[in-house]
């Protein structure tokens, strides 16, 4: 039996959220430099995407550069929003093939004119794709997004739109860049590390947390099915007690 046919479909997480780590390590310790690590994690993009796609996954978010990334060294930096370019204009295929609809989250204007454009086109293309969602988490910082969704919300009470006491958890969810999603169910870090780097805060209030050992340039398909099917094996209690579900 495969680790495949051990998912059960019926209580298939709604949103992955995957902070995507290693490619730097992974090519030092082949010998290479980063940047080859870059190019080599876009197959593991492709197997993340077309393994949420063959289960059924609505939503998949991949965590591809940070607002913190563009402290890295100038052409490392450089070499990823090439990387993206040549990426969107070769994945399309693979876009279109799967049903997934592209968008992204963060500070879209920060990047370079034609990667905006690019994710602008790909996006466009992909528009009435219904399989999967797939998000790319871009310049994004999830502090930010909360400074963001505050100033909103701010403006809102100033304009007499809103009165404070009617600020909540639903309003605030409501003012991340996310806004349209659910959030997610389970969240996957390769690379060995186990921390958050600054993804998606608020929205992995509940998320079950699964880190791999594995680079990132390494992950397949097979290991998705895996987190999922280890993510079912685990009881979500929201507070609750096992005897309460
Ligand atoms: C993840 O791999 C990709 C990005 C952050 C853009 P890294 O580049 O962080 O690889 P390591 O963590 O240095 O090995
Ligand atoms: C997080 O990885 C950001 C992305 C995967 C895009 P980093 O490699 O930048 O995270 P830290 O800085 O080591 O925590
Ligand atoms: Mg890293």
């Amino acid at each position: 039996m495969s680790i495949k046919d051990k998912v059960d479909l019926q209580n298939l997480p709604e949103h992955v959220a995957i902070i995507m780590d290693g490619n730097g390590r992974w090519a030092k310790g082949l010998g290479k430099l980063r940047i080859f690590g870059h190019q080599n994690g876009v197959s593991a993009v492709r197997e993340a995407m077309e393994g949420a796609v063959e289960l059924g996954i609505p939503y998949l978010t991949l965590y591809a550069f940070s607002s913190e990334n563009w402290n890295r060294p100038k052409l490392e930096v450089l070499a990823l929003m090439e990387l993206l370019v040549s990426t969107l204009n070769k994945e399309i295929k693979t876009f279109q093939d799967n049903g997934i609809r592209l968008q992204t989250i963060g500070d879209i204007e920060k990047l370079p004119k034609n990667c905006q454009s690019k994710l602008a086109e790909t996006i466009a293309l992909t528009a009435n794709n219904t399989a999967c969602v797939l998000t790319l988490a871009l310049s994004y910082s999830s502090q930010k997004e909360i400074v963001d969704a505050t100033k909103r919300i701010c403006q809102q009470v100033i304009d007499g739109k809103m009165s404070i006491d009617q600020i909540d958890e639903q309003v605030i969810s409501n003012n991340l860049y996310t806004a349209d999603m659910p959030n997610p169910d389970l969240l996957i870090r390769t690379s060995g590390e186990q921390r958050i780097s600054n993804y998606l805060l608020w929205q992995i209030a509940y998320a079950e947390l699964s880190f791999l050992s594995k680079m990132w340039p390494e992950f397949t398909r097979e290991d998705l099915f895996e987190c999922i099917y280890n993510y079912q094996q685990r009881e979500r209690r929201f507070g609750k007690t096992s005897e309460q579900l």
